[in-house]
């Protein structure tokens, strides 16, 4: 029971970032790391359901464009620590079990300049590291976004209580 609380934490945590600079938190498992870090970044947990995790993770032999199969041992492992820490409700979800089709996703991007995504230096949505630059050491705090080219994420209407100025911050390459 406290696991899961822990996991729900964490959750509000990470849709609360940017109301207190909190950071989204990442878990960690050693198998997971190694076996689900190999082709792109071990995506966090968080950032999908738990329902989600479960229809990836029972078709790894069609993982999009790859065959990403395990043994039955890992598989149930890595599951296991994914459902654990898993997101709650629909803006976690989406039907392409896609991260990036989530409503949470769009919503904390929506301010990215549309070109941005198609950049050499990006090439898809789901190469996080283009911009996260300590992902891979489970830090995606806004310090450490930097926007291919300089690039700044735009400005427009913000959101309810984010009275401050954040919205004209930059993200240069340095
Ligand atoms: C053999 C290489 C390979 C391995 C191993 C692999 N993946 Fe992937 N994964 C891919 C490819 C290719 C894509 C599609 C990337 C793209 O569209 O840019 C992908 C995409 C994803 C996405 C969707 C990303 C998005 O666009 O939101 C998730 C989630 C994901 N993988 C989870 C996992 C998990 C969990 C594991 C470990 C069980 C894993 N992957 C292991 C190759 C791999
Ligand atoms: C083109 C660059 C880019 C890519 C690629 C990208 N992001 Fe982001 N991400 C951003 C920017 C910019 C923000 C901050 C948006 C804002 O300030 O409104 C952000 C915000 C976030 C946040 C909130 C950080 C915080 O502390 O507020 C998380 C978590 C996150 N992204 C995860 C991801 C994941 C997971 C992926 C890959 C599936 C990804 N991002 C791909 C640019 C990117």
């Amino acid at each position: 029971m406290k696991k899961w609380l822990m996991a729900f934490t964490l959750v509000l945590g990470s849709t609360m970032a940017h109301a207190d600079g909190e950071k989204l938190s990442v878990p960690a498992n050693q198998k997971w790391k190694t076996e689900c870090g190999s082709c792109h970044i071990a995506y966090p947990p968080q950032l999908l359901t738990a329902g989600n995790w479960q229809n990836l993770m029972a078709e790894l032999d069609k993982h999009f464009d790859a065959n990403a199969i395990l043994d039955a041992n890992d598989n149930k492992e890595i599951l296991d620590f994914l459902q654990r820490y898993a997101g709650h409700g629909a803006r976690y979800s989406a039907s392409s079990l896609r991260i990036t089709d989530t409503p949470w996703f769009t919503r904390e991007h929506r301010k990215v300049p549309f070109d941005t995504w198609s950049d050499p230096a990006v090439k898809s949505r789901s190469n996080c590291t283009a911009c996260h630059i300590n992902a891979e050491r489970g830090d995606w705090s806004e310090s450490g976004i930097k926007m291919p080219g300089g690039k700044r994420a735009e400005e427009s209407e913000g959101r309810p209580g984010s009275g401050s100025n954040r919205r004209s911050e930059e993200y240069d390459r340095d």
